[in-house]
This record gives C-alpha cells, sequence and structure tokens, in this order.
C-alpha cells in the first residue's frame, strides 16, 4: 500500500466544517470559555486601569498614569477630582487637598481633617471591603501619598504572567483557525502570528510609558491589534465549525497541507 497517497486521500476533512463533533465540541468550548475570560479580563482593566485617572473608562491617561505616575497627583486628588467627585463639598475637598499638598501631616490630622472624613466618607470607607479605611491616619496617608506608577518588581511579575499565559491561549486561538477554509493563505499567517508580536510590544511599551509617558499610545495599539485578530479567530472558527457545515455542502480540503 502507498502511505503517501493513503495519507493524502484520506485527509481532506482536515478543516473546521468537517471536523467531527467531538474535536468541535472541544475546540467550541474552549473558544467559549475563552470568551468568558477576555469579558472578565476586560471588566477588570475597565476597573483597575481604567479608574486610574478617575474617571470612567480606558484612555491614554490612565495608561500614564497606572505605568508611568503622576508625581503631581495623589491617588487621593486624583479620585476627589474623578469617582469621588460628588463625595463631598466644594470647600470640604479644597480642604483635603491642601492638607494632602501639605504633605498631609498628622498633627492636622486631629481633629479638623479627621472630622472632614468623618463627615464625608467614612459611611463607606470604614464598613465596605477592599476600600481603605479613612478611620485610620495611616490609611489615608497611603492614598496622598504622590502616585509614582507601576514598580519595576510589579512590572516584572506581571510581563512574565501575561507573556506565558497569554501565548498560551493564542496558540491554541492559532491552531483552531489554521484549519479554516476560503482565507487567504498570507492573511492566515498574519492573523495567527501577528498576535504574538502585538502582545511583545505590549508588555514592553509598559516599561517604556514607565519610563516616559508617550509611549502609552503603543500600549494602546498594540492592544487593539491583538484583541481584533483574537476577535476574528474567535468567530470565523465558530462560523465555519457550527453555520458553514449547515448548506449541506462538504469541504474536501487538508487546510495543513502546504
Ligand atoms: C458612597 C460610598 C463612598 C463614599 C461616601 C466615598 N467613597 Fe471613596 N470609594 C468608594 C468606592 C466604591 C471606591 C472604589 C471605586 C473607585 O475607585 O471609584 C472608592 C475609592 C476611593 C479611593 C481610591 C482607593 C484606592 O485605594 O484605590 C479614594 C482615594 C477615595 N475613594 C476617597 C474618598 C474620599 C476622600 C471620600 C470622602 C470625601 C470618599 N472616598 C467617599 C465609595 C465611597
Amino acid at each position: 500500500m502507498n502511505i503517501e497517497t493513503n495519507n493524502h486521500s484520506n485527509s481532506d476533512w482536515l478543516n473546521l466544517p468537517s471536523l467531527n463533533s467531538a474535536v468541535k465540541s472541544l475546540f467550541t468550548s474552549y473558544l467559549l470559555v475563552i470568551g468568558l475570560g477576555v469579558l472578565l479580563a476586560t471588566a477588570q482593566i475597565l476597573m483597575t486601569h481604567g479608574m486610574a485617572d478617575g474617571k470612567i473608562g480606558l484612555s491614554i491617561d490612565d495608561i500614564v498614569y497606572s505605568y508611568h505616575g503622576d508625581p503631581a497627583h495623589s491617588k487621593i486628588e486624583i479620585k476627589l477630582n474623578g469617582s469621588m467627585r460628588d463625595k463631598a463639598s466644594v470647600a470640604d475637598k479644597l480642604e483635603i487637598i491642601k492638607w494632602v499638598r501639605n504633605g498631609s501631616p498628622e498633627e492636622q490630622w486631629e481633629p479638623q481633617i479627621k472630622e472632614i472624613f468623618y463627615t464625608n466618607c467614612i459611611s463607606c470607607h470604614s464598613v465596605i471591603p477592599g476600600l481603605p479605611d479613612f478611620t485610620e491616619y495611616q490609611e489615608v496617608k497611603r492614598v496622598a501619598k504622590s502616585e509614582s506608577g507601576a514598580t519595576a518588581a510589579s512590572l516584572t511579575r506581571v510581563s512574565h504572567i501575561h507573556i506565558f499565559a497569554i501565548s498560551f491561549i493564542f496558540f491554541f486561538n492559532g491552531i483552531i483557525f489554521s484549519f479554516s477554509i476560503g482565507i487567504k493563505q498570507w492573511l492566515k499567517i498574519f492573523i495567527i502570528s501577528a498576535p504574538f508580536f502585538f502582545l511583545a510590544i505590549d508588555v514592553f511599551s509598559w516599561w517604556l510609558t514607565k519610563i516616559s509617558p508617550e509611549f502609552a499610545w503603543l500600549t494602546i495599539i498594540s492592544g487593539v491589534g491583538y484583541s481584533l485578530c483574537a476577535a476574528i479567530t474567535w468567530f470565523v472558527s465558530l462560523y465555519q465549525m457550527w453555520i458553514l457545515p449547515r448548506n449541506g455542502q462538504v469541504y474536501k480540503i487538508n487546510t495543513w497541507r502546504s
């Protein structure tokens, strides 16, 4: 028996519409759960980095504050001009900001500054878990320090986790997408490999932004870049596995053969 011919004629089912249900269910379950993960990750980014400048939504400022920091402003001042804007009167906010810019001296904490926090803030900031407890001077002092951005230690940790974990996601996405049909080979190669390069640029851009705020746009471009590629692989793969075969046509293409 000629093995070469045998393999050749037998592998023309190697494409997304023609895979059997077991393999499709594996790919589909993976894609659905990864999709859920992406939604949660987006929510997390919006809640942490998205709020860094005190305003809802991700912007260049958020990225600059998160990685480069803003030595002129403390977290408390950014918040008092942002999401905590309506929590105190203008006069009270001014009083807090003046005190903070003065280096938040402990001598002035009791009684007058403490009083402002007790009136406006501690109904939440002493009872809601995870929020700094503003009945404590030390906790106020912590958010009153000027923002210095991400530390090299935290960036190193997040960088390597990010690169390892997300490479795996792209790898599996890429394998599934490599079985797709009707897509020009150069385009397929781009959609499969570009996310890895965007990922590297993304992580590199955090470090560059830490050094200089102008690089924040690189973070945005690379993030948009790999999100687009991932979205294409996700939709095309699910479409070709489940919608395409419904027209009754049999697809005889070995997508892995060069
Ligand atoms: C109604 C509840 C509520 C009140 C009142 C409130 N806060 Fe907040 N605060 C929150 C919540 C919820 C968050 C987390 C979400 C966010 O950062 O916007 C928060 C976050 C913060 C943060 C960021 C904490 C961190 O470590 O990230 C600061 C600083 C802050 N508040 C300051 C204040 C000050 C100052 C006041 C009083 C003038 C105040 N808040 C009043 C609910 C409240």
